[in-house]
Parts: structure tokens; sequence; C-alpha cells
């Protein structure tokens, strides 16, 4: 879909698209139209039930005489809670409206609201963003689809006075939308073509944007010990990759990296403790963390941010086979602790133990942040929603959840306790990798905890996240890529030169 920003031009056909504010207010291009038209919007507007909230949108037929075909009118609420959020799901429904319409392009008018704290360059880049976002679509294996079944819509103009102005606030929002995108496809690719070495390869595209992209292979891992990791990929024909991936937009000497860890399994069958057939098909997308965190580093180097930043994949497929990992096997990690694998199926923590570790030892980070699809429980525990939030600083978990609120995705702290931790002793070795059947996101992340040292890390549990089984107003149902803007949002707030 192309975005374009233009100066106020006459209409010539095809649809005008116009606010309304909450009680039939109309916007000024809103009440030159309705004049135009002798007061077909207001006649329209009291007719049925839309009232101008930003979650409508009412479409009506110009009438002869007018330089438009339709006019889609949507609501924008109250002035004074106009925000950037608002006008992203305003953009992305938008999107919809016009697709459902059979729509080949759309003209936005973005007016001046008196009372709003945003300016029209900030709204309809926004639009832009959130229109751009709705509108992604992963259809490169449906090799058949009629026409009919292709969404219409391949252009929106945004028609304001300060055209270059939104152009400037889109810029960067557009390079995070590329981010986004990246991760959304890496997400959405099958097992059988995103694997570990090939998920690496993808990564290591981002040198071309001026990342440093290092791969660490089974036999680099062997000699640094890195066991933990290793054990989950044994089974797999597929070798097992670490990503390092490093972003330096700052010389700043104090300028000591914030680091991003993502599991990046491939497939999780469960290994020898194996999975039920039924919805197994999901777990192509149990490498959401990894494709996260390279998304992130695209966005992040993309706009050329002032910051340094690590993103580091720990990739590896779990399979049951002749070479896998039996439960009960004592794998020795890279820490030196030594773990009991009671169930193989736990795999996404032993990955990350290696990968945390590693990322400690090598650039002693100011803050790490870890993203997972790690456990089924969270999704009993927070739905859909919420990701868990779990950290061992407040201050992290602050910015985290604000990050999180400015860009839509949600977290939900988490606690921490040594209640928990108690349930992962194990009489064989120095832990065990699953604790009791009750609060297994919170062992989960007890786990994780026994390979961080003071550094201020928190983790993010995205399994119920990652994936959306319905639309979002900027996200369409399928791989979300949950955490890229959260993270670009806390990077650009709390990490990054002014
Ligand atoms: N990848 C799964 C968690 C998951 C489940 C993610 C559903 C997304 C959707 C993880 O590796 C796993 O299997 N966790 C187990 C842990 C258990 C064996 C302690 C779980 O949650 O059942
Ligand atoms: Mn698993
Ligand atoms: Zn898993």
């Amino acid at each position: 879909m192309k975005l374009n920003f233009t100066r106020p031009q006459p209409p010539s056909g095809g649809t005008m698209i116009v606010g309304v504010l909450e009680e039939h207010r109309l916007t000024p291009t809103a009440q030159q139209l309705d004049k135009q038209m002798k007061g077909a919007i207001s006649r329209a507007l009291g007719l049925g039930r839309f009232k101008g909230r930003p979650d409508e949108h009412l479409a009506i037929l110009a009438p002869q005489g007018v330089d438009v075909a339709r006019i889609l009118l949507f609501g924008l609420g109250k002035p004074d809670s106009l925000d950037v959020l608002t006008l992203q799901s305003i953009g992305g429904r938008i999107v919809t409206a016009l697709n459902s319409a059979g729509e080949h392009s759309g003209v936005v008018a973005i007016d001046e609201i008196s009372g709003a704290r945003i300016s029209t360059s900030e709204m309809a880049a926004n639009m832009a963003q959130g229109a751009r976002l709705r509108g992604y679509r992963f259809d490169k294996y449906r090799t058949r689809e009629k026409p009919e079944q292709k969404p219409t819509l391949n252009r929106l103009t945004f028609m304001l006075d300060d055209p270059s102005g939104a152009r400037k606030v889109y810029e960067p929002l557009e390079k995070v939308g590329d981010g986004v995108f990246l991760t959304r496809d890496l997400v959405s690719e099958p097992a059988n073509v995103i694997h570990p070495e090939s998920l690496a390869a993808r990564a290591k595209k981002l040198s071309g944007l001026g990342v440093h992209v290092e791969v660490l292979g089974e036999k680099q891992m062997k000699k640094l010990g890195m066991g933990a990791l290793l054990g989950v990929g044994q089974g797999s024909a597929r070798e097992s990759q670490l990503v390092v991936m490093q972003w330096r937009g700052t010389n700043a000497s104090r300028g000591k990296p914030i680091a991003f860890v993502g599991k990046g399994v491939t497939f999780d069958t469960g290994g020898i403790s194996i999975k039920p057939a039924q919805g197994m098909e999901d777990m192509k997308w149990d490498m959401a963390g990894a494709g996260t965190v390279i998304g992130l580093m695209h966005a992040l180097a993309a706009r050329k941010a002032k910051v340094n930043a690590v993103g580091i994949a720990g990739l590896v497929e779990n399979m049951p086979s002749g070479t896998a990992q039996r439960p009960g096997d004592i794998v020795t990690s890279l820490s030196g602790q030594t773990i009991e694998v009671i169930n193989t199926d736990a795999e996404g923590r032993l990955v990350l133990a290696d990968a945390l570790w590693y990322c400690q030892e090598q650039f002693k980070p100011q803050a790490i942040i870890d993203l997972a699809t790690l456990t089924g429980a969270i999704m009993v525990a927070l739905g859909k929603v919420h990701a868990g939030l779990y950290a061992n600083n407040n201050e992290l978990a602050e910015r985290l959840v604000k990050s999180g609120q400015a860009v839509g995705e949600l977290l939900w702290r988490m606690p921490l306790a040594e209640a928990y931790d108690k349930q992962i002793n194990s009489d064989a070795a120095d832990m065990k990798n699953v604790g009791e059947r009750w609060g297994g996101s919170i062992t989960a992340a007890q786990f994780l905890q026994r390979f961080v040292k003071d550094t201020p890390w928190a983790h993010l549990d995205i399994a119920g996240t990652a994936w959306g089984d319905k639309d979002q107003p900027t996200t369409p149902k399928g791989a979300t890529a949950f955490g890229v803007r959260l993270l670009e949002q806390l990077v650009a707030d709390g990490y990054e030169e002014k």
C-alpha cells in the first residue's frame, strides 16, 4: 500500500475520508462537504448509531454533483483524548473499511482539531502508521487467490496543510514499521523454511544497515560450554546457532549497551516429552522472541538510534530422535551450573540460560530484556492481552510497563519469590528445568533468574501475545511482532542520547 502526504486538493472521485468528533461535531472539511451536499452528512448522522467515537465509522454515498463517490466518516472521539494510539487505530480501521468496500484508493482529510493536544502532522503520520501496520498480509504462499479475495486498497493519501511536517514525523515510524514487518514475516514462515541456519542468515542481512552480526555454530558453542542450549538442539538434523547482533549508534564511552535476548525455537515438538498433535503447528512461532529481537535491531539501526544495543538470538529446533536429549539427562550450562532436564518440552529456558549468560559475560550490559514464548501457563494467567513481565529491578519494570502503554502492547508484572525458586531445586543437579504444577510461568522466570547476575533484567513471557487469533486495529491476525514497538519505545524514551 502506498501512503502519501499532500496539501489539500480538490477531490476527484473515489472515497473521501473525513473526521467527526464525538456528539456529531463535524471537522471543517466535513462541514464543507456537508454544505456542498445540502446537509446529507448531517442527515445521515441523525439516522444511525454513529456518534463519532474513535471506534466508529460510517460510509455514505455522495449525491450527484459532488466530486467524490463516497464519503467515509470516521469517529475522532473527544479532542482532548486524541492521542497517537487512537489515531493509529483509526488509521487501521480506515484500511479495513476501505478494503471491505472494495476501494482501491482513499483520501483522508486531516483538519486541525481545536482542543486537541496533537498537531496535524502527528495526526497524519500516526494514521498512516496504523494504516500500514493494519495492511500487513503474509500471503506469499497463497498462489491461487482470486482477485476478489485480495485486499483492494493500494493507495491512501493524507491531505493537510503541512505535508512535509507529516513526512518528517512519519519517517522514523516507517522504520519501526519495517522492523515490525520483518518480525511478522519471520514468525509467520513455516519451520521447513525458517530453521536455525536460515533464520541466522536472515539476521545476517541486518549488516546492510550497519549492524555487526556474528553467528556462532555448534562447534563454537561447544567450545564455550553452552551445554544447556546445545542439549535442546541435539535431536535435530539442523545445526543450532547463536546470533549476536551489535548496533553502535553512539560513541559515548559510558554507552554500556542495552541488551535484548530472544528465544528462537524454530520448531518445538516438545522433544522426547512430545507434545500432543492437536495444535502442534503453532510451535512454528516458538521463535517469536528471536524474531522480535531481530526486527527490533532492524528498527533501531534503520532509524539510526543513538544507542548501543546488542541483540542475541538463541536458535534451536526441539526434535525427538535417536540423538535427542532424554528426560533425566543432566547438562552443564555456560554458567557452570548443572541442570537436570525433567521435561524436554521446557526447552526455552535452557536456551535462554546460555544466551543470557553469554550476553552478560560478553557485553556487561546496563540492562537485559529477554523475550520468549516461554509457557502455556502465562496464557492461563493473562490470556492473550497482556504479556507477563518479570523483573529484578523496579525502575526497569516501570519503564517497560509505560512503554507498553504508549504503544498498546500491554505488560502485567508477575512476582518472583524465593518460595517459587525453591521448586526448581534438584536432588541430582544444581537445578531442574520444571517446578510444581501451578505457577508454571513463574517457575520458568525463576529458572531464568538463576542465570542473571546483578544486571537489571526483565523477562517478557510473550506466549499469549506473539500470535493473534483475531484482527486488531493495527495488527491483523497472525504474527503480531509484539515487543518490537514496545522496546523501540523503551529505547527512545530511556536509553537514547537526545
Ligand atoms: N513453547 C512452549 C510454550 C508455548 C505454549 C508457547 C503454547 C506458545 C503457545 C514451551 O516450550 C513449553 O512447551 N512450555 C511448557 C513447559 C512445561 C513443560 C513445564 C508448557 O508451557 O506447557
Ligand atoms: Mn516446549
Ligand atoms: Zn517452546
